[in-house]
Formats: C-alpha cells, structure tokens, sequence
C-alpha cells in the first residue's frame, strides 16, 4: 500500500547573513524551521556580486554533527586545523563530519563570477558526536546521474528507487540527497523510506505538490509516506529532495556546536577556547 507524501509545511528561505559577512538564504535553522530531524541547517548562497561572498567563512570550530557543503557554481577553498586543504568545484560535494572537533574556514576561491552553493547539517546521534572528524568529498565527475524522460538526477547519497547509488555514506541517518532536474511539465515520482523526514527545496523554476505551488527558496517539509509525486511547471525545475532518519534525541545547540546537553556545550565551547581541537 502506497502513501503519498503532502506537503506539511511551507517554507521560504529568509536573507541572513554568517560567515564574515557574507550574504545567505537560510532556510532550515531559522524561526519559521528551526530543524527537521536530523537537519538542523539549511543555507543557501547564491550571487554574482562579490560583495556577498568575497569575505567568506574564516576559521571557526564545529563540533556535534556534519557540514554537507555542495557546490554548483564558483570554487570554494578548504582548509582545516588537521592540515587538510581542498578546492570544492562546480557541481563538487564535501561531507564533512565534525565529530568531537575541528576548526575550518571556507573561502571562495575566485574574486568575482557567480558563486552558487548549500551548506546543510545533519545531526550526529549521542553515540557519535565525539567521533573523529573525517571527510567524503566527490567531484561532480563522482556524483552518479540518473536519466529518466525530461530528468536528470544527481545522487550524492542514498540510493533512487532505480538503483543509482551516491557516493557518500553515513549509515547513521541514512539520508537520501538527491538534486533533480525537470524539464518543463514533467512528473517526477521516487519512494522514500517511511522511517525518514523530508524536505523538497526548489532551486530553480517551480513545482506543483499536490496542489501547492512552490518556487525558488522554498522549502515543502514533507509529511509522513513512502512516496513523493510532483510536477514541475511551464519553466520547468531544478530542486533538492532530502531525507534522513530522525534521531529523536534533545537538542542543544549555539553557534557551531550541536550537542545534547547544555554541559556538553560549555565542555566545547571550553575545549576549544583551550585549543583541544
Ligand atoms: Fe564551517
């Protein structure tokens, strides 16, 4: 038996700004969503103007959880307390686990040109928040697409309901990240794992779910079901479909940590005054 996902919530990304003063979308980690288990952000960052993004994310810790940084246009610079250093390029991916710690900055790697991205969090159980930090990053040469009739779909992780397979693995949410690509007027279905909350968040054009019209910086949390059905629209759609198996543990969070309890926030941020990172 089938349950169609609806649409639970709307949401719109609100502008915010982080990072030495560069200008975002936040969409997931603000008022109106302040998570959606295991989410617990959502940026998006889009401009041609180096104004918004010339400053960039200089050092600054993490600890408790991962940064999913996926690129789509521009280059960004990566580099990190352990001596790691990378250059995430169009259409790149870099899944990042925190774990008990790491100070990194993140910096565009280019002085003008359209620089396109999103930075999600995913939360990390209890059990794995003081983890070592470690790293999955693939060009976009590694991202797998999947070809249906007017649709192109780029699989980072999780696996389609036709077998393609993402190249990151993180058997402790199990999240689905997929970004698809519609030609216009054409129907896109995929099964979701009832045991996984999900969103849909368009990044281009506009889709049709169930009668709500959704456009550019909005975000459908979905409700409970095995399975999504949507439509996209005369212009056709680019957007992400996210998922992820909840944790259902308590939450605390401030600034760059997230962890479980409010001592385990004074211990980080003590940690890392002391240099423990
Ligand atoms: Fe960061």
């Amino acid at each position: 038996m089938t349950k169609a996902r609806k649409v639970e919530q709307l949401v719109t990304g609100m502008p915010a700004t982080d990072g030495a003063g560069v200008e975002l979308v936040r969409v997931i980690g603000q008022p109106r969503l302040m998570d959606l288990d295991p989410f617990l952000l959502l940026d998006a960052f889009r401009s041609d103007n180096p104004d918004d993004y010339i400053a960039g994310f200089p050092a600054h810790p993490h600890r408790g959880f991962e940064t999913v940084t996926y690129l789509l246009n521009g280059r960004m610079r990566h580099q990190d307390s352990a001596g790691n250093e990378g250059v995430i390029e169009p259409g790149g991916i870099q899944w990042m686990t925190a774990g008990r710690g790491i100070v990194h900055s993140e910096m565009p790697e280019q002085e003008d040109g359209l620089l396109e991205g999103f930075q999600l969090w995913i939360n990390l159980p209890a059990s794995h928040k003081m983890t070592e930090p470690g790293y999955q990053e693939h060009s976009a040469e590694g991202i797998p697409v999947e070809s249906r009739p007017g649709t192109d779909i780029r699989v980072i992780t999780g696996e389609t309901s036709q077998g393609t397979k993402g190249p990151v693995s993180q058997p402790l949410t199990a999240p689905l990240y997929i970004d698809v690509t519609l030609e216009a007027n054409t129907e896109f279905k995929e099964t979701l794992a009832t045991s996984h909350n999900a969103f849909v968040y368009v990044i281009k054009g506009s889709i049709n779910i169930d009668s709500n019209l959704l456009t550019r910086d909005q975000l459908a949390v979905l409700s409970s079901g095995d399975s999504l059905k949507l439509d996209s629209c005369d212009e056709g759609a680019r957007f992400l479909l996210i998922a992820g198996k909840p944790l259902g543990e308590p939450v605390q969070r401030a600034g760059p940590f997230v962890m479980n309890t409010r001592e385990e926030l004074h211990q980080a941020y003590h940690d890392y005054q002391s240099g423990r990172f």
